[in-house]
């Protein structure tokens, strides 16, 4: 039964490292991944593509049901799923800010967020899932055996995002990057569906002062404390 195969949650606002951390946590454990965000970003596009407004409720409710997208697993941590939206590789595109920007403005719909309950539910296989997001802990995993609150404040936030950029010669303003990661904070956490927040039973780590070996020692603990005693109960 589904119930019995374990999920860990990951939840947090962009940029406070929970791509990252989902990788190796799933690589360390042998688990598979969900990305959510991908799945908010690719209806962002689909929409784009199929030239649906961004706000039009039915008409993305009706896209997102009916995606022909796959996942195939890649060796690159900053990008573990290569994405085939109707069959051609859209994984860059989805990174863009642009296509994060879309993605929190079709997220605050109820329908389309219901159109995806079964996709994301899909991932649920042994011998285990870990499930990146906003509302995995709070709405869609809600019996996850541990939930992570992941965050850092929005100016080591983009400042991360702007060393990232320009290590790869993208040229960016720091001050633009800043504002538009408050911008989609601010989206993310005062909608009335499934609003980012902290699950009442998650870990919470401030990720501001820490690099990503110390957070990753610090969810592994956790990790492995819970599992050791969900071993524990079921003898
Ligand atoms: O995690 P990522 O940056 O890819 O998410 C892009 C956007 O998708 C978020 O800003 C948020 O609006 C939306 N999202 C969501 N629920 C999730 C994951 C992402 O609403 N579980």
């Amino acid at each position: 039964m589904a119930e019995e195969i374990p999920v860990i949650a990951i939840d947090g606002p962009g940029g406070s490292g929970k791509g990252v951390i989902t990788y190796k946590l799933a690589a360390h454990l042998g688990f598979h991944i969900l990305d959510s965000g991908a799945l908010y970003r690719i209806i962002g596009l689909a929409a784009r593509n199929h030239s649906v407004e961004l706000d039009g409720e039915p008409a993305l409710a009706e896209l997102a049901r009916t995606l022909d997208v796959r996942f195939e697993p890649t060796q690159d941590p900053e990008a573990p799923l290569r994405i085939m939206l109707e069959g051609a590789d859209v994984t860059k595109a989805l990174r863009t800010d642009d296509a994060a920007r879309d993605a929190s403005r079709v997220a605050p719909l109820a329908k389309v967020r219901e159109s995806i309950g079964a996709l994301q539910h899909s991932f649920r296989q042994f011998p285990g899932l870990v499930a990146d997001g906003r509302d995995m802990g709070t709405v869609v995993f809600t019996d996850a055996v541990v939930k992570i609150y992941l965050t850092a404040s929005a100016e080591a936030r983009a400042e991360r995002r702007y060393n990232q950029l320009k290590d790869k010669d993208i040229g960016v303003n720091l001050h633009d990057l800043f504002e538009s990661i408050q911008a989609r904070d601010e989206r993310d956490m005062k909608r009335a569906v499934a609003p980012l927040k902290p699950a009442q039973d998650a870990y919470v780590i401030d990720s501001t002062a820490l690099d990503i070996d110390q957070v990753f020692a610090l969810v592994l603990s956790a990790v492995q404390e819970k599992l050791a005693a969900v071993k524990d109960k079921l003898g």
